[in-house]
C-alpha cells in the first residue's frame, strides 16, 4: 500500500508517523515527569500476550521455561532484564532480586501479610467445612490467618518452648545414628528416605507426642503408616505450584488435583486419629509430662478442633520434606568440603569430648561453626527459591509504581548466588558468617532469608534450625562422611528437592 503512494504523499506519511512517535515519547516522559514515576508496564520482562500472558513460556517447544528448574528461569530473567522483572502469567507478577528492594517490600507495614499460594489446597479444605474452619496457616490470608497465627504462634515459636525438645530430639537422632551404623550396607543408596523417616519421628514427638516407629522393619513397607504419611506430605507439596498456575482443576478434578486431595485426606485421617486418641486419653487422666504442641493447642481458649486439625495437617506437610532437604544439602556441602567438615568436627569434639554425651541447649548455643554451616548451606540451597507476597498497597520500587494486588516474588536464592552481593558466591564458606573470622563478610540482611521475614515468616524456624543442628551434630560427631555422587542441583517443586540421590559414604570415627 505504501508503495502505491506518490513520493510527496510518502513524505507526508513518514512525517506524520515521526510526529506520532515523538508524541508517544513525549507522552511517556510527561507521564514520568508529572508523577516522577514509571508505571508497571514499563518494567522490563518477557513478552506477554492477551489472556495467556507469559504462560506460553512453560509450553514444550514454544517456551524456554522449565517449571521444575525455576531457579534457572529466575537467573535467566535476571540476566535478560535486571533486578526488577515483570511477568503476567494470568496474574500481575513482579520478581525482585536486589536486597534493598526486597527489604523495601518486606518493610511494608501490613497487618496481615499475604501470600498467593496453595490455592487448590485452600479450595479443597474450604469444600470440607465439616473438617476445617479455614485453609490453615499456609493458604489462608487476611484476618482469618491473623486469628489462627496469633493463637498458635506462641507455642511454636518461643525459644523456651524449643529448648524443651532438645532432649527428645537428641534421643531420636542417637537411635538414628545407631540404626545407620547397623543398616547401611551400600553407599549408593539414597540417604534422603532415611532423613524423611528421621524427621517424621522428630516432628511426631514434638508436635503430637506420637511415635511412628519409622525405623522398625514393619514400617519400611510401602503401605505402612509412616511410609504413607511421608508419601502424602510429598504428594501434597509437589503438586501445589503446578496447581497454583493451572486453571482446569477449578472446573473438574484433574489427576493432579485428585492426588493433592488424596494426600490431604490421608494426612487428615492421621491427624484426626491422633487428636481423638489424645482427647480420649485426657478424658481419663491428666498427662503433665506431655509437652507436645498438640497438648498446648488443646489448652488454647479461642480455637476449636477444626482449627487444630488444619494446623496438624499443615505441620505434617511442612515439617518433613523441608527439614530433610535442608539436612541433605548441609551434608552434601560438608561432604564435598572436607576442610569445613574437619573444622566442624573439631568444634563438636571440643564441645562433646565423649561422643555419647547428651546434646544440650548449652552445647547448641556454643556451636558457632555449626550454625554458620547451616546458614551457609541455606544460603546456597534454601528450601524455597524465594518468598512471595501480595501487595496490599501501591509501592514504589526503583521509580516504578507497583500497584496494589501485584504478586511479588523475592528471588533470594538467585540473589544469594550473585558476586555483587557475596564474595566467591558459589563456594561453601561458613566463615563468611562468623564475625571474628578473617573471611567475615557484611552480607545484606535481606539477601538470604531461608525462613522468610516478618509476621508471616516460618512459624517453626527455631524448632527447624534446632532439629537440623542436632541431626548434624550426631552424624558428624559419629562419622566421617564423603560424597559419592556428582554435582547436586535442585528440582523446584514448591520446595527445592535435591535433583539426585543423596549419595554419602559413612566411616565411623574412633574418637
Ligand atoms: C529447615 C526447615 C524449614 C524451612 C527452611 C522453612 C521455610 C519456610 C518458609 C520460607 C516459609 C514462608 C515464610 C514467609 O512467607 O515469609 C515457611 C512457612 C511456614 N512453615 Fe516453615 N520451614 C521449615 C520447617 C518447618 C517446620 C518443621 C514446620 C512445622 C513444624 C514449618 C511450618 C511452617 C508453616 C505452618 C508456615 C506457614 C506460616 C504462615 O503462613 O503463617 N516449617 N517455612
Amino acid at each position: 500500500m505504501f508503495k502505491s503512494l506518490t513520493n510527496e504523499k510518502k513524505i507526508i506519511t513518514v512525517n506524520l508517523f515521526q510526529r506520532y512517535l515523538n508524541f508517544v515519547r513525549e507522552e511517556s516522559s510527561y507521564k514520568k515527569d508529572q508523577n516522577h514515576l514509571w508505571c508497571f508496564e514499563d518494567i522490563p520482562g518477557p513478552k506477554s500476550y492477551p489472556v495467556i500472558g507469559t504462560l506460553y513460556k512453560y509450553l514444550p517447544y514454544l517456551g524456554d521455561y522449565d517449571a521444575e528448574a525455576l531457579d534457572n528461569v529466575a537467573l535467566l530473567n535476571w540476566r535478560r532484564y535486571g533486578g526488577l522483572v515483570k511477568e503476567v502469567p494470568g496474574v500481575r507478577l513482579l520478581h525482585v532480586y536486589e536486597p534493598e528492594l526486597i527489604e523495601a517490600v518486606f518493610r511494608q507495614k501490613e497487618r496481615y501479610p499475604a501470600r498467593r499460594s496453595h490455592v487448590a489446597m485452600l479450595h479443597y479444605r474450604l469444600s470440607k467445612p465439616e473438617i476445617y474452619n479455614t485453609g490453615g496457616l499456609l493458604s489462608t490470608n487476611g484476618s482469618e490467618w491473623g486469628r489462627i497465627r496469633s493463637s498458635f504462634q506462641k507455642n511454636f515459636s518461643s525459644p523456651q518452648n524449643a529448648k524443651q525438645y532438645v532432649y527428645d530430639v537428641d534421643n531420636i537422632a542417637r537411635k538414628f545414628v545407631k540404626w545407620v551404623k547397623e543398616c547401611r550396607t551400600s553407599c549408593n543408596e539414597d540417604f534422603l528416605p532415611y532423613l524423611n523417616r528421621l524427621n517424621l519421628e522428630v516432628i511426631g514427638v514434638i508436635a503430637f507426642n506420637e511415635r511412628f516407629d519409622s525405623f522398625s522393619p514393619n514400617e519400611q513397607d510401602q503401605e505402612s503408616r509412616s511410609s504413607k504419611i511421608i508419601k502424602s506430605a510429598f504428594g501434597s507439596n509437589s503438586g501445589i505450584m503446578k496447581l497454583d498456575k493451572g486453571l482446569l482443576w477449578r472446573y473438574f478434578k484433574t489427576p493432579l488435583y485428585r492426588k493433592l486431595a488424596e494426600s490431604q485426606e490421608y494426612l487428615e485421617k492421621i491427624s484426626m486419629d491422633i487428636l481423638l486418641k489424645r482427647i480420649h486419653f485426657y478424658d481419663k487422666e491428666k498427662d503433665d509430662d506431655d509437652k507436645s504442641l498438640l497438648a498446648s493447642f488443646l489448652q488454647l481458649p479461642n480455637v476449636d478442633f477444626k482449627d487444630i486439625i488444619g494446623v496438624m495437617v499443615d505441620i505434617l506437610m511442612a515439617a518433613i520434606d523441608t527439614t530433610s532437604y535442608t539436612t541433605s544439602f548441609a551434608l552434601y556441602h560438608l561432604a564435598r568440603n572436607p576442610d569445613n567438615q574437619n573444622k566442624l568436627f573439631e568444634e563438636l569434639f571440643s564441645l562433646m569430648p565423649e561422643k555419647d554425651a547428651e546434646v544440650t541447649s548449652d552445647i547448641l548455643s556454643k556451636a558457632v561453626y555449626l550454625r554458620s554451616c547451616v546458614k551457609e548451606s541455606l544460603r546456597l540451597n534454601p528450601v524455597a527459591i524465594g518468598v512471595g507476597r501480595v501487595l496490599q498497597d501501591n509501592v514504589i520500587l526503583k521509580g516504578y509504581l507497583i500497584p496494589k494486588d501485584t504478586v511479588v516474588v523475592m528471588q533470594n536464592m538467585v540473589a544469594s548466588r550473585l558476586p555483587q552481593y557475596v564474595r566467591d558466591p558459589l563456594r561453601f564458606n561458613p566463615e563468611r558468617w562468623i564475625r571474628n573470622s578473617d573471611n567475615f563478610e557484611n552480607i545484606h540482611p535481606f539477601l538470604s532469608l531461608p525462613f522468610g521475614f516478618g509476621p508471616r515468616s516460618c512459624i517453626a524456624r527455631r524448632l527447624a534450625e534446632q532439629n537440623v543442628s542436632i541431626s548434624l551434630i550426631r552424624l558428624i560427631r559419629e562419622f566421617k562422611i564423603e560424597w559419592m555422587g556428582g554435582d547436586l542441583g535442585v528440582q523446584t517443586l514448591l520446595i527445592n528437592k535435591p535433583d539426585k540421590p543423596i549419595s554419602l559414604s559413612f566411616t565411623s570415627r574412633n574418637m
